[in-house]
Parts: C-alpha cells; sequence; structure tokens
C-alpha cells in the first residue's frame, strides 16, 4: 500500500472512531446517559466544554486510548474496571478508578485534577466500567509478553535517537508533523507545549515504546521492536512541559481530595533519563 493510502485509510478508521457514535446495549436510563456521556467526552475531550477546563494540551483521551480503549493494543480499557481499587507505586497509594481517571488528567493531559466526585470523572468511569461487563473482578490479568526495551534504554546512545529520527521522518512525520507539532484537531501533538507532560506515562521511553508498537502508525502498527524503541527515545529526548505536582491541584483543594502519600514530586524531559543513569545532552 501506498503511503497516502494507508494515511487516507487510518483517516477513516480515526474519524469514524471519533464520532459521537451512539453506543449499543446500554443499560436504559440515566446509567446509560452516563455511559454514553463518559465515552463521549473521552473521544472529544478538547472540544468539551465540560471536560475542557480540565486539560492543558490538546489531546483527547483517546488520542493514546485509541478507539476509546475498546480495543486490545496498549492503552485498552478492556481489564481496567476489573483492577481496581489497586495500589499505585506513583501515589504509593491504594486508588480508586476515578483517581486513576483523574491522574491522567493531571499528566499525560497536563490539566487539572477533576474532582473524584465530578460528573466528568463519574461519567468516564461509568463507561470504562461499562466496557467490562461480564469480566470478573481482579481476575487472571492476561500475560505480557517479555519486551527488550528496558535493556534498550540502559544501552541507549546518540546513534539510536538518530536512527529514531529517520524512523520517525519514514512513519511519523506524514501526520504528526516534521517538528512533532501535529495539525490541530486532527493530529495530535507529540512533544512541545500542547503534548504529554514529563509525568506522564508515555514520558517514560519504556512505556513510550510499548504504546508506539501497538498503535503506531495509526491504522498499520509494523514496526520492529527496535525500531519502536528508537523512535520513542527520539520523541521522549524533545522538549515537552515539566511536571510540577502541585500545579495540577486545585487552589484551596483539602487534603483527602488527593489521594495519595506522594505530595511532592517534579520530572522533567531531563531528570527521567538522569534517573535511569543518561544524560540527555549526550542522547540529544
Ligand atoms: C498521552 C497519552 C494519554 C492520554 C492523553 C491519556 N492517557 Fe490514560 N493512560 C496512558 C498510559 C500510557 C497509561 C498506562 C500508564 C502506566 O502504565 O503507568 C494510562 C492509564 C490509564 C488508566 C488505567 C488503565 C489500566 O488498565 O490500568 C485509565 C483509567 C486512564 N488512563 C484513563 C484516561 C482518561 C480518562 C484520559 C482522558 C482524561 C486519559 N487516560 C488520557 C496514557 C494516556
Ligand atoms: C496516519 C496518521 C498517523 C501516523 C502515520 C502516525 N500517527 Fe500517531 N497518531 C495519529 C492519530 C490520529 C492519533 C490519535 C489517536 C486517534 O485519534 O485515534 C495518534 C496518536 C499518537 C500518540 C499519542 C498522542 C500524542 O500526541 O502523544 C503518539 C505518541 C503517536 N501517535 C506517535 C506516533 C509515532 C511514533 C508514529 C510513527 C511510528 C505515528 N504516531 C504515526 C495518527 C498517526
Amino acid at each position: 500500500m501506498s503511503k497516502s493510502v494507508v494515511i487516507a485509510a487510518a483517516l477513516v478508521a480515526w474519524s469514524s472512531a471519533a464520532g459521537a457514535a451512539g453506543l449499543q446495549g446500554l443499560p436504559a436510563g440515566p446509567l446509560g446517559q452516563a455511559i454514553q456521556r463518559g465515552h463521549d467526552m473521552i473521544m472529544n475531550s478538547t472540544t468539551d466544554p465540560e471536560v475542557k477546563p480540565y486539560i492543558g494540551n490538546a489531546l483527547t483521551c483517546n488520542s493514546c486510548h485509541t478507539d476509546g480503549g475498546d480495543n486490545d493494543h496498549p492503552g485498552s480499557f478492556l481489564g481496567t474496571a476489573t483492577k481496581f481499587p489497586a495500589y499505585s507505586k506513583r501515589e504509593n497509594a491504594v486508588i480508586t478508578l476515578e483517581d486513576r481517571v483523574a491522574n491522567c488528567f493531571m499528566r499525560s493531559m497536563n490539566g487539572m485534577r477533576p474532582s473524584t466526585d465530578s460528573p466528568v470523572t463519574v461519567d468516564m468511569v461509568a463507561y470504562i466500567t461499562w466496557l467490562n461487563r461480564g469480566k470478573a473482578i481482579y481476575g487472571a490479568a492476561p500475560a505480557k509478553p517479555a519486551a527488550p526495551y528496558g535493556a534498550m534504554l540502559k544501552a541507549a546512545t546518540h546513534a539510536d535517537v538518530v536512527a529514531g529520527g529517520q524512523v520517525y521522518a519514514a512513519n511519523c512525520a506524514s501526520c504528526h508533523g516534521a517538528e512533532g507539532a501535529g495539525i490541530a484537531g486532527t493530529f495530535p501533538p507529540l512533544w512541545g507545549a500542547q503534548s504529554y507532560n514529563a509525568g506522564a506515562g508515555l514520558a517514560n521511553v519504556v512505556k513510550l515504546a510499548t504504546w508506539v508498537k501497538g498503535n503506531m502508525p495509526l491504522g498499520n502498527p509494523h514496526l520492529s521492536e527496535k525500531e519502536a524503541f528508537d523512535v520513542a527515545l527520539f520523541v521522549d529526548t524533545h522538549p515537552r512541559p515539566d511536571f510540577v505536582l502541585s500545579q495540577h491541584l486545585p487552589a484551596g483543594m483539602k487534603p483527602d481530595d488527593y489521594n495519595a502519600t506522594v505530595r511532592s514530586e517534579t520530572d522533567t524531559v531531563e531528570s527521567n533519563f538522569k534517573k535511569v543513569g543518561l544524560s540527555l545532552q549526550a542522547l540529544r
């Protein structure tokens, strides 16, 4: 297939997923309405007037949880509702699914923490939980194949970043742009002020490589593990907003409104590499 055919096919898949399609088989009444509403807010986060105030970049939840999480790619929500409450190392606390949603607002969406009692959080959780209907609570998680990305990161050099730039030019720039800025409303930005911040899951090269391998190029994920790793390294060595935890908690919030015992955290692109023993300067 030519590149333009692949892009056209991906665009069709993308635009049909992004439409506010009515979900089939919803419960009747207010619960069904909440599930539908949660779905629509996840698909159209950047334009939805109720969600927008909590978002600090150009991403929707669907930018990363592709097909609204209703697929088996990395970022899937199938299985998610069966895993919570769960211990989270990042917050050093047992957190709920509502907390988990709010945490993606603060990090991946570079925004403000919504209340876990707000309609935004509750409706999104209603949708994610509905996707998991019939599944066993704390059911066995599917075994994940061992990925080589941790070892690749430890050994990463400037040459891998250069190789990642080549993978990017050949497979990604057509949609996300040579400078990673994307196209407003169509292709999300991969770095810079409008992308996920340095405290987000995808700011971790290992997580980004896993995610890219299963999701990108959109509609035709075909990269080898080495290519996925290199392009993830290339993307995550670019500038993006720092994450300063206190800046993502609303002013005047009571301590109980943030379910975490970790109360101070600062992440930058540089500190993310330093943590794994790498120098950003040497990589770039
Ligand atoms: C920039 C990409 C990105 C965006 C945007 C994003 N997320 Fe996430 N989300 C992730 C990644 C990556 C993980 C897994 C994180 C990890 O492994 O630490 C995750 C995990 C989750 C989980 C837990 C899934 C599980 O099965 O454990 C939920 C729930 C979630 N996100 C909801 C949301 C919602 C709701 C939004 C929009 C408000 C959102 N996310 C936006 C990347 C993103
Ligand atoms: C055909 C167009 C297309 C191509 C090519 C493509 N992407 Fe994407 N990408 C998208 C779209 C569209 C989304 C948002 C998901 C959705 O709307 O379904 C996305 C989302 C993303 C995201 C998560 C959101 C964000 O902005 O951070 C990352 C990371 C990403 N792409 C990386 C890549 C990488 C790396 C490549 C090359 C290997 C690539 N993409 C190739 C269209 C594309």
